[in-house]
């Protein structure tokens, strides 16, 4: 065991497995408890790094919960593997942290938190959107500064969103989700990109339209970009909601930015590599109407210098999925994905993920994200 903060839940189980940060809720520890789990939980508010799991997890450990700020690779999973290890989940919906060849290879299954972060996180992505927009932090530094000496005309102008384009990179359950919302809410209109059309946002957008008509509503487009170039130069506001991958690393340069409209806003609430920080600070300092609204950085804790004392910038410290209700669900699902493999169940094959927040969860895994690499859906069928 390392030297950092370990206690210890339901010592007379009879599986080992380590989680490696104190996780929000009870209902996991239920879980895993029913499941004769002895559980070992690190304490520490530090990331660990790979020594220092690779010493919690020692010659004998059945299964893990590792955070996304934990390097899960060759070395854990092999790890792993050696103490007899068959199952890690990641406390997260987003596994970019880990290697899943590495976990394949070593015939892991790595298990993710879906389905419940989904709207949690298209509200952050809204709420920095209008953060940022309408200026709120400026505003708000400037009023507890004791500098507002009473109303003026043109006291912090921001950006009117309503009627306006919205860009989404990555049109997937958060983008949507956030499409909707801002379709919904501000009568955008939406340019999406991704590799496949989503026709369910489509259609959703198809449908609320023939509401608008009886409203007497102008129609909304929604469209998918020929290409991402096309969407930033198109856009008002474009919010960020891909995976990190290699494909995905810095998408959004300088030269990228250089597209944008020069008063558009940025919003990312997926991963912070997707944008190059330092290209953003220069762009948000030589463009003062530029504004964006940062979740995740490049990398984390750390800023890029200059980030923090721009003042058409919104941060906040990757609380983007920070509900105690989604924060709970992605315990639980972790949970399940652990206990549900260790007790030998079958995987989940239904998209509603919501049924493992009840009293009694399903007896199935709720996500394996290289259960296809394991040969588990050929099994299946
Ligand atoms: C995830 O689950 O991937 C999120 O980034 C956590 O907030």
């Amino acid at each position: 065991m390392s030297s950092y903060p370990w206690r210890i839940q339901n010592p007379e189980g009879t599986f080992r497995v380590i989680v490696t940060k104190t996780l929000p809720g009870r209902q996991w520890l239920d879980i895993l408890t029913a499941a004769d789990c002895r559980l070992e939980i690190c304490h520490s508010k530090a990331a660990l790094d790979t020594e220092a799991i690779k010493a919690a997890i020692g010659s004998r450990c059945d299964g893990a919960i590792g955070q996304l700020t934990e390097p899960w690779g060759e070395t854990l999973f092999n790890t792993l593997k050696a103490a007899g290890g068959v199952a890690y989940s990641n406390y997260a919906v987003g596994y970019n942290n880990v290697d899943l060849d590495a976990a394949t290879r070593a015939g892991i299954p790595v298990g993710n938190t879906p389905g419940v972060l989904t709207e949690t996180t298209a509200e952050m992505a809204v709420a920095l959107t209008f953060a940022v927009a309408r200026r709120v932090g400026e505003a708000e530094r400037y009023l507890r500064a004791g500098r507002y000496t009473g109303w003026l005309p043109d006291l912090f102008l921001g950006t009117l969103l309503h009627g306006k384009t919205l860009g989404i990179i990555g049109a997937g359950r958060i983008g949507a989700a956030y499409a909707r919302m801002m379709v919904q809410g501000h009568g955008m209109q939406v340019i999406y990109h991704d590799l496949a059309a989503n026709t369910d946002l489509e259609s959703f957008v198809a449908d609320y339209n023939r509401f608008r008509v009886t409203q007497r509503m102008s129609a909304v487009a929604c469209r998918r970009a020929e290409s991402l170039d096309e969407l930033l130069e198109t856009a008002d506001c474009v919010s960020i909601h891909t995976v990190l991958d290699d494909t995905t690393r810095h998408l959004i340069d300088a030269r990228r930015l250089s597209l944008m409209k020069s008063d558009a806003i940025l919003i990312n609430t997926s991963r912070g590599p997707v944008v190059d920080e330092a290209a953003l600070v220069d762009h948000c300092r030589r463009h003062p109407d530029f504004r964006a609204g940062l979740d995740v950085f490049e990398n984390e804790p750390e800023m890029a210098s200059g980030l923090a004392e721009l003042d058409n910038v919104v941060i906040v410290p990757h609380i983007a999925s920070a509900t105690r209700w989604t924060r709970e669900g992605m315990a639980t699902l972790a949970a399940c994905n652990v206990a549900g493999v260790l007790n030998g169940y079958p995987l989940w094959q239904q998209p509603d993920i919501l049924p493992f927040l009840e009293a009694d969860p399903p007896r199935a895994i709720p996500s394996i994200v290289n259960a296809g690499a394991l040969g588990w859906l050929a099994q299946a069928e």
